[in-house]
């Protein structure tokens, strides 16, 4: 299989309603359209994987800032490691180095383990944190990639 198998293109709402579809337990809230963009990669007019990008304003000390916050990515499992992953994050980056955004980031819980290598080959940093979604402790990390450093003068 070749990456030329493969579409990349943004989704639209006919999209997200075939990625609830294929994937179930996708939660609507993750899919980003008017706050944000999301991704898809498709073969043959089937969704095969996407991402998708909410916009947010950081807080202090980065007051102001806006970053892009990658919801989720997910690639169809049989077709994992032949690039899909990668395209759409590089595709994502360009996206948030056009609206000049401080950075993009994602958050992972850590049985994502195929996940940690992926941004280690991608230039993420990861920062190991808890979380609390549910009030329930979430074991995991974030990954961070500076994407435009003028936005720094909004540090207080
Ligand atoms: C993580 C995920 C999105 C990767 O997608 P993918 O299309 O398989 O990734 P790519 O093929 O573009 O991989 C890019 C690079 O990441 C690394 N990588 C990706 N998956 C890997 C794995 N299972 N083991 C080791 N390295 C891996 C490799 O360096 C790879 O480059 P290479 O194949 O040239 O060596 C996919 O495995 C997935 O959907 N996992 C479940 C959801 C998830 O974990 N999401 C991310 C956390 S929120």
């Amino acid at each position: 299989m070749e990456m030329r198998d493969f579409d990349f293109s943004q989704a639209n709402a006919h999209d997200a309603s075939s990625i609830f579809e294929k994937w179930k337990w996708v939660r609507h809230g993750s899919i980003h359209l008017d706050d944000g963009f999301t991704l898809i990669a498709s073969r043959g007019g089937e969704i095969v994987g996407f991402i998708s990008v909410q916009w947010r304003t950081l807080p202090a000390p980065l007051n102001g800032a806006d970053e892009g916050f990658i919801d989720i990515i997910e690639v169809q499992e049989s077709v994992r490691r032949e690039g899909i992953g990668r395209r759409l994050i590089q595709m994502a980056q360009m996206r948030c180095r056009e609206r000049k955004v401080y950075q993009l980031r994602a958050w992972s819980s850590e049985d994502k383990k195929e996940a940690i290598p992926m941004w280690h080959a991608l230039g993420f940093g990861l920062c190991p944190a808890t979380e609390y979604p549910k009030g329930q402790p979430v074991r995991g990390y974030f990954v961070a990639k500076p994407i435009c450093s003028t936005q720094t003068e909004a540090v207080a």
